[in-house]
């Protein structure tokens, strides 16, 4: 049943609408008529017109391959950096800002320099078109410089945020078939120093080829390596200063990079970005939704190694010729005041965030941004999860100064860009309610049938034609509809359908909230876990019989917990507690590290061996258990709630 699916935290709707300021309409890039000029396929023409192509594409939807833009070239590269050297080589590209007060910026020229270097190094190791290079860092500049090297050279990348552990690394390297990894020392996180090279070592040692590694030079701890198939980044570029390396062309439906993702299988997913749709989508909605213009800085603190901060970041930013600014920090690493105090002090336009991150600001206090001046700002947007009304006025009214309107921006990183938001300049925003969908996007909200839902009642999100920004996998034409699988409707009515495995409400204006997810993925402070990854992580365990693991909504943030039992012979201790947090830490890394472990006699099951979960997320957030019917052993739950100490 999709109510049983449904996220449960009460979420309180309102019909409020608020209208964008005049002053920001006045200003927009896009317009009303220029969202009515843009219909059906055809209108995607205008997204590809913010690249310069090699070659013009002569279709912009290949019906048989699934490919947009078929029969253009292009490299990706030489649209974030080349072609703006005319007008803009010494305007500022990247503005860095360090976990220990360092600054570093790069104009458009000197990242171009610094990009063809870095191209003509992994060249020389042998990195050419087609090979995936992996890559594990922080947000340093060193990340969007090899990101834009591999672009330039037709080599994918994978980046691994830098959270991950040493196996998710070799798992993610290994079904990439990557032999080429650029890592760096280590970094600080929370004031301790984090060792990456070590963990990149480990990783290179489980996989069955030789790895050849570069390593950047971040903390000043990088030594020189005896081993033969390991270099250290300086010494690369430096020696490779000046060179300059062609750009390579690239077909519009080759790959651009990879990212994994979590589904709901035990492994990670792979999600391949082409060069020609992804890079038109990304450029497209960041000028469309983001409202970016090459005079503006520009601010997400989305680390890089996700796929807001491959779109939103890097590729759709510097495809518009902006100034960046990266801080090395994420917003749960700065100072109550630091966020405020970058944002005046680099006087930021557009400040792209998470409602996780809005939510903090809120519990630290308006004092905070109230003695910052923020009048540079002129847009706001969330992405990642859906705004809890308190957070999305908070941020409207303390940091937008109610003259900035915000884009709620629903996406995902199979959908490569934005599908559903408002257009700043056009659009009512309603809070709480990400929008419609973008022009070109086709997007319906369906019962379990595959009939368009109620308006008001909730159904299964679902988008009925493709679009540019979609991952190469979307386009294969997978057939959903004969997946047996609770999370997807019947979509045997389409021609081609994407199952978001979301739950929205469309209202009578057509404006969608989305909900959350339906399948066994959860999304915890904007990162996605798939249920399965962590279960099978802790099932691996000696002494462990079952176990599930869950979301929770706890003092307004959703955090995750893993309910375990364990087999007759094995006792509950601390001991047991803490190895279960360990494997879970090194099978995926410290980010997602549960909330709580809790032992329990019996998951609570259906009478066909089912774990509810339902009824978990319902404990774990301290809520009554509104049904328990289907439970087959109902008897579990208060023995959990006993072992909480709910009464
Ligand atoms: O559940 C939706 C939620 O994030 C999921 C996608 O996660 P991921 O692929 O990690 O990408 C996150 C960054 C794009 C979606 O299936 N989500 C994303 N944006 C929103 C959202 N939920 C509600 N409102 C949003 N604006």
């Amino acid at each position: 049943m999709l109510d049983d699916r449904l996220p449960l935290n009460a979420r309180t709707f309102t019909d409020e609408r608020v209208s964008p300021s005049e002053s920001f309409v006045e200003q927009a890039n896009v317009t009303a008529d220029d969202l009515s000029a843009f219909s059906g396929r055809e209108g995607w023409k205008r997204a590809a017109a913010f690249l310069d192509w090699e070659e013009e594409f002569d279709r912009v939807f290949e019906e048989s391959s699934g490919e947009f833009f078929a029969g253009g070239k292009l490299n990706a590269a030489a649209n974030c950096l080349d072609r703006h050297l005319d007008e803009r080589k010494n305007q500022r590209a990247l503005v860095w800002e360090g976990q220990r007060g360092e600054c570093r910026t790069y104009t458009y020229l000197e990242l171009f320099r610094e990009v063809n270097a870095v191209a003509a190094g992994l060249r020389s190791l042998g990195v050419g078109q087609g090979d995936a290079v992996t890559l594990y860092m922080p947000v340093v500049p060193e990340l969007p410089v090899t990101m834009l090297a591999c672009a330039r050279l037709g080599a994918p990348h994978v980046v691994v945020f830098a959270g991950f552990s040493a196996e998710a690394l070799a798992t993610r390297m290994r079904e990439a078939e990557s032999a080429v990894l650029v890592t760096c020392d280590g970094y600080y996180r929370r004031g301790d120093a984090v060792s990456l090279r070590n963990r990149a070592e480990t990783a290179c040692v489980s996989l069955p080829d030789d790895v050849t590694t570069v390593v950047v030079d971040h903390l000043g701890t990088a030594t020189e390596t005896p081993e033969r198939n390991s270099h250290r980044y300086n010494r690369l570029r430096e020696t490779h200063a000046g060179e300059r390396v062609d750009p390579v062309v690239r077909e519009s439906a080759e790959e651009l990079f990879y990212i994994y993702t979590s589904g709901t299988t035990g492994t990670p997913k792979r999600v391949t970005h082409t060069t020609g749709g992804y890079l038109s989508h990304a450029a497209w909605t960041s000028h469309a939704v983001l409202d970016i213009k090459p005079a503006d800085t520009y601010w997400c603190p989305a680390d890089i190694g996700w796929i807001t901060g491959h779109t939103y970041v890097v590729y759709g930013p510097l495809a518009l010729g902006t100034t960046v600014l990266l801080s090395e920090a994420g917003i749960d690493g700065l100072s109550r005041t630091k966020p405020w105090e970058l944002i005046e002090r680099h006087a930021v336009d557009i400040f792209y965030t998470s409602p996780t991150a809005v939510r903090t600001f809120v519990k630290a206090g308006s004092e905070y941004p109230d003695s910052f001046d923020l009048s540079s700002l002129r847009l706001l947007g969330t992405v990642g999860e859906p705004i809890n009304l308190r957070a999305w006025r908070w941020l409207y009214e303390h940091v937008g100064g109610e003259r900035c309107p915000v884009v709620d921006t629903w996406w995902q990183t199979e959908t490569g860009g934005h599908l559903i938001t408002t257009v700043p300049g056009v659009h009512e925003m309603k809070p709480g309610s990400a929008g419609v969908p973008l022009p070109g996007i086709e997007a319906a909200v369906l019962d379990r049938d595959g009939r368009p839902a109620e308006a008001g009642s909730g159904g299964y999100l679902v988008i009925t034609e493709p679009w540019p920004g979609m991952a190469r996998e979307l386009s294969r034409g997978e057939r959903w509809a004969a997946r047996d699988d609770e999370a997807v409707p019947d979509l045997s009515a389409f021609e081609w359908a994407y199952p978001t495995e979301d739950g929205a409400v469309v209202d009578e204006t057509g404006y969608i909230t989305v909900l959350g997810r339906v399948d066994d993925v959860l999304n915890v402070s904007g990162h996605r876990f798939g249920t399965m990854e962590l279960e099978s992580a802790i099932v691996d365990i000696e002494g462990v019989a079952e176990a599930a693991v869950v979301d929770a909504v706890r003092e307004g943030q959703r955090v995750m917990d893993a309910y375990v039992s364990l087999t007759d012979d094995a006792t509950e201790t601390e001991m047991m507690r803490e190895t279960i947090f360990d494997t879970i830490e090194g099978t995926i890394g410290e980010f997602a590290r549960p909330a709580r472990v809790v032992f329990t006699p019996e998951l609570p099951k259906t009478s066909s061996g089912k774990i509810v979960r339902r009824v978990l997320t319902d404990v774990g957030s301290g809520e009554e258990v509104s049904d328990t019917s289907a439970v087959a052993n109902p008897e579990v739950v208060g023995e959990i709630r006993s072992s909480l100490n709910i009464e």
